[in-house]
């Protein structure tokens, strides 16, 4: 349910995220990405993010994305690091809206404070590889 306008935050630069990234900007979308390298920051521009941040450079990025977004959050986060991260993007969110978990690259096990869930009114929902047919929708 991504529409124009909106921000998208896409954790590092693999294949899933290298495809967040294309699909989210061809639907308008303001997209944040993270990533160890200053140099595949450079590459996710050329494939449509507006907006990097270097997660080596700055550990605490979710108040990167606070930053950037002018104390809004983003809509929507595609989740594919999990464990600590988790926290780390419901802080990053805007009031209201998703986090979505794909993968989790660093642990399945996550710790979350439920009073910044509840207070971000966050959802946070498993997504699975789709079919064909639901991409060409
Ligand atoms: N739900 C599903 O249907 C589905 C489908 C496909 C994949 N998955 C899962 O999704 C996850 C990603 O898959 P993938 O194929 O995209 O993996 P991948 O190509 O191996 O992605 C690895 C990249 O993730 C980033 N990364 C790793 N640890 C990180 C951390 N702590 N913080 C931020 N970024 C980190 C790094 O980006 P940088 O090098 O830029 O730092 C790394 O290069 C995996 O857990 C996979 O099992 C799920």
């Amino acid at each position: 349910n991504i529409k124009a306008g909106d921000k998208v935050l896409v954790q590092g630069t693999g294949g899933v995220s290298i495809f967040a990234i294309q699909i989210a900007s061809a639907l308008g979308a303001e997209v944040i990405v993270t990533s160890s390298s200053d140099e595949k920051l450079e590459k996710a521009k050329e494939l449509g993010a507006s907006k990097v941040i270097n997660y080596k450079t700055h550990p605490d990025w979710e108040k990167e994305v606070q930053k950037l977004t002018n104390g809004k959050g983003v809509e929507h986060i595609v989740e594919v690091v999990g464990g600590s991260s988790i926290a780390k993007s419901i802080e990053a969110l805007a009031f209201q809206v998703h986090i979505y978990v794909v993968g989790f690259l660093e642990n399945m096990e996550a710790e979350v404070n439920l009073f910044s869930l509840l207070a971000k009114q966050a959802r946070i929902q498993g997504i699975n590889v789709g079919h064909h047919r639901a991409f060409e929708d």
